[in-house]
This record gives structure tokens, C-alpha cells and sequence, in this order.
């Protein structure tokens, strides 16, 4: 375990903006961990992983406590199926890419999506038909209030679209330690999401592979999404907001081809990218902070912005969009 005294965050969080923490705590091993804790629990404090869905607004005047343990083990298998274990730690794309060279299906559709593994059952993290509640079969952490170790079986977690019972009820109250997740050893492709359909739409089932459908998820996301250790962001700012049918109704009377996905009869979700991007403000920048040019669900940050500066900002395409289209936007990203 390593303590820092005022240390910078700015190469902990991926919109790179500069901010300090009154302390940083880095550490590998849990029991090390609860036994500091048990001495010594922080007044204030914050679990970071790699800091790709954040956004510092000012210094943190508490305890930063990253835990960076690494390590997959494969906890059982069987013909059908393989059960694996994976330290918060460990980077979500190499994890990822271990079970594609093992061709074992289930999380192919989440690659490249930066951050550990960690943090990917805080906002059960999704892209392209795909969500970690799909696979995850438990979470192991810390009680930070009891300061002992727990397992949370999946099905307590409350997994939902962007979110979870850590985004809720037990906000900063679990560290998590590790993930279980289950995968299948027979072919099991996802490839409902448009995108992945434009993309192998010459291509018949039976000769696409895991391998292709992880090298297509790259390509989609390299083409519109920015590289955050070139251009400073943290993915969609943004949710995409869900409405009932009848706003539904009322926003397609005056807007036709307004894009939406159904959820059931009720219940319809619309892409935030597309009300930022017909608010007029996609490519949009004001001095170093801006909606991106190829995804207007990302806001970006072309130099030395703040984190004031950026929220500042995401406040007035909250606004713009509220204005047009009388639908409030929630942020994604962790605002801290
Ligand atoms: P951090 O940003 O460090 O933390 C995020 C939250 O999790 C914080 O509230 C933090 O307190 C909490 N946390 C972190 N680690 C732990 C832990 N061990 N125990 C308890 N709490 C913890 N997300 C998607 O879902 N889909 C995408 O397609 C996607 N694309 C992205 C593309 C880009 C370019 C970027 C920059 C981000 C994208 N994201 C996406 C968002 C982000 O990658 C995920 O939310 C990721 O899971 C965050 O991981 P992290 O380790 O960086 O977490
Ligand atoms: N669109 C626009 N303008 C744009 C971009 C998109 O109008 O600039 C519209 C198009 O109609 C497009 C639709 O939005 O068909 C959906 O776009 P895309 O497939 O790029 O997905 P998204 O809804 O913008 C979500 C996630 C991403 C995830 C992708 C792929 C959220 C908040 N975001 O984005 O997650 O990678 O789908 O599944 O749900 C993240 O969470 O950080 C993130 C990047």
C-alpha cells in the first residue's frame, strides 16, 4: 500500500482536467486494505478506478482510494460454459480480450470500453446490444461501512441501463474487489445493434467469428469515438433519456424522424446524440470545451479546460436540449 499527500489526479481521470487530492491511497491487496481502514477510515473519501467516468469539478479534499489489483482465474468450466474471476484491477478491454482469444462468448460486443474491471458493474456498463448484468454472476468488495468483505450475487445488484445498487443505495460504500462473470464456450453472437449489423451486413452468420465481431466493435468505436489520451473526454456526457408513449407521440408530430427504441409498449428510449446534434450544437466548442464532432453524446476537452468549465458547458446542452425538446437530460459521467 502507497499514501500520497496532495497528489494530481490528472493522469487519473481521462478528461485530463487538474485536480488534487488531499490524499491518494494505492493498494493491491483487500485484507491490507481493511486493516489500514480499520485504523484509519477516511472522513471523505472516493473510490477511483481508472477515472474514464468522472469529471473533477475541484480538488478533492478527502481520500482518493484506488484499488489496483490484478488477476483472471478461471473458477470452473464445463462443455457448455466457463466461469472467471477478475480482479478490479485489471484493465475491462484485457480482460475482454483474454475470453475472445479463449473463444469463450458473452462480453465480445464490450470491447474496447476503457476503465477497470472494477467499476464495470457501477453503471453495468453496455455497448452494442450487450450489458455486463448479461454475463456478471457476482461481485465480491468491501462493506466499507461494516468494513468487512462481501458477495453480492448479480441478482441483488440492481442492474439497469447506466446504472446500479452502487450507483444507488450503496454509493461509495463498496469497494469492489473483484467480478465473476459467466461465458459461453458454443457460438453465441450478439449482432442485433444497427451499427454492427451496417457492418457485417455482406457477411452471413456462420462465417463471422468472435474475433471479427471484436475487431468490428473497434473499428465502430474508433471511427466515431475519441481517443481520450489524444483528446480528453469520458464517452456519452449524457444518458439517453427514456420516455412514455405519449411524448413520444407529441415530439414525432413535430419532429418525423426522431429516432427512438422500444422498451416495451410503454416505454421508449431516445438517442440523447440525436437531440444535441439537432439542437445545432454538435462540433460546437466555446473556448476549450466542446461537443465532439463525430459523436455529439461526448463532450470534449481540447487543452487545459476545467472541470467547472466542462460542467459549465454540459449545463448549456442540457438547456439547449431542454428548450427544444422539453426533455432533461442526466448526466453519465460521475460529476465529483
Ligand atoms: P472510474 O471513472 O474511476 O469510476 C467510475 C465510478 O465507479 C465512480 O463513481 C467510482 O467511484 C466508481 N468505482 C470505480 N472503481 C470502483 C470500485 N473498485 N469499487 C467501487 N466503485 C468503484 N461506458 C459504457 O458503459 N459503455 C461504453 O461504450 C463506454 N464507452 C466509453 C468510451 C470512452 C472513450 C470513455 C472515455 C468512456 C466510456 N465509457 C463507456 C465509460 C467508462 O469507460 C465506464 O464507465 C468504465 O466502467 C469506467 O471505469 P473506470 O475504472 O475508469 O471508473
Ligand atoms: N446519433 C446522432 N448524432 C451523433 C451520434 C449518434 O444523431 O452524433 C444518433 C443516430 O441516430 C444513431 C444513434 O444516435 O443511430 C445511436 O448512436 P450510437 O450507436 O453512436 O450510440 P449512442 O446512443 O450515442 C450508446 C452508449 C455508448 C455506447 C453506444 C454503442 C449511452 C449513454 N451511450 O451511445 O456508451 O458505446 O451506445 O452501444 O447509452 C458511454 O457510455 O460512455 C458510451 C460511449
Amino acid at each position: 500500500m502507497k499514501r500520497h499527500l496532495n497528489f494530481s489526479l490528472k493522469k487519473y481521470n481521462t478528461f485530463g482536467v487538474d485536480s488534487v487530492a488531499k490524499e491518494f491511497i494505492e493498494c493491491d491487496d483487500e485484507e491490507e486494505l481493511l486493516n489500514y481502514l480499520r485504523n484509519n477510515f477516511p472522513g471523505n473519501y472516493l473510490i477511483l478506478g481508472g477515472g474514464s467516468n468522472v469529471l473533477f469539478t475541484k480538488d478533492f479534499e478527502g481520500s482518493v482510494i484506488h484499488f489496483n489489483k490484478k488477476g483472471i482465474e478461471i473458477i470452473s468450466e464445463n462443455d457448455s460454459s466457463v466461469l472467471i474471476r477478475a480482479s478490479a484491477g485489471e484493465a475491462w478491454d484485457e480482460l475482454v480480450e483474454f475470453t475472445v482469444k479463449k473463444r469463450w462468448y458473452g462480453i465480445e460486443n464490450l470491447s474496447l470500453i476503457p476503465g477497470t474491471v472494477g467499476a464495470a458493474p457501477i453503471q453495468n456498463i453496455g455497448a452494442y446490444g450487450v450489458e455486463l448484468k448479461d454475463c456478471l454472476v457476482e461481485v465480491e468488495g468491501l462493506n466499507l461501512q461494516e468494513l468487512k468483505k462481501e458477495i453480492l450475487p448479480a441478482d441483488n445488484c440492481n442492474l439497469k441501463y447506466r446504472s446500479s445498487i452502487f450507483k444507488e443505495k450503496l454509493k461509495n460504500k463498496f469497494l469492489i474487489i473483484a467480478i465473476v462473470i459467466k461465458l459461453s464456450k458454443s457460438k453465441r453472437l450478439n449482432l442485433e445493434y444497427r451499427a454492427l449489423k451496417e457492418y457485417f451486413h455482406d457477411k452471413s452468420f456462420d462465417d463471422i467469428d468472435i474475433e471479427d465481431v471484436r475487431n468490428g466493435v473497434i473499428a465502430i468505436r474508433k471511427s466515431k469515438l475519441p481517443d481520450p489520451s489524444e483528446l480528453g473526454n469520458a464517452g456519452s456526457f449524457f444518458k439517453n433519456p427514456v420516455v412514455n408513449a405519449d411524448k413520444l407521440d407529441s415530439l414525432q408530430s413535430l419532429y418525423k424522424d426522431i429516432p427512438y427504441h422500444k422498451i416495451d409498449e410503454r416505454i421508449y428510449k431516445i438517442p440523447a446524440a440525436w437531440l444535441i446534434e439537432k439542437s445545432g450544437l454538435k462540433g460546437k466548442r466555446i473556448g476549450n470545451v466542446g461537443v465532439h464532432k463525430d459523436q455529439a453524446l461526448v463532450i470534449v476537452n481540447y487543452g487545459t479546460a476545467s472541470g467547472k468549465e466542462i460542467l459549465d458547458f454540459a449545463e448549456i446542452v442540457r438547456a439547449a436540449v431542454y428548450d427544444k425538446y422539453g426533455i432533461e437530460l442526466e448526466y453519465e459521467v460521475n460529476i465529483i
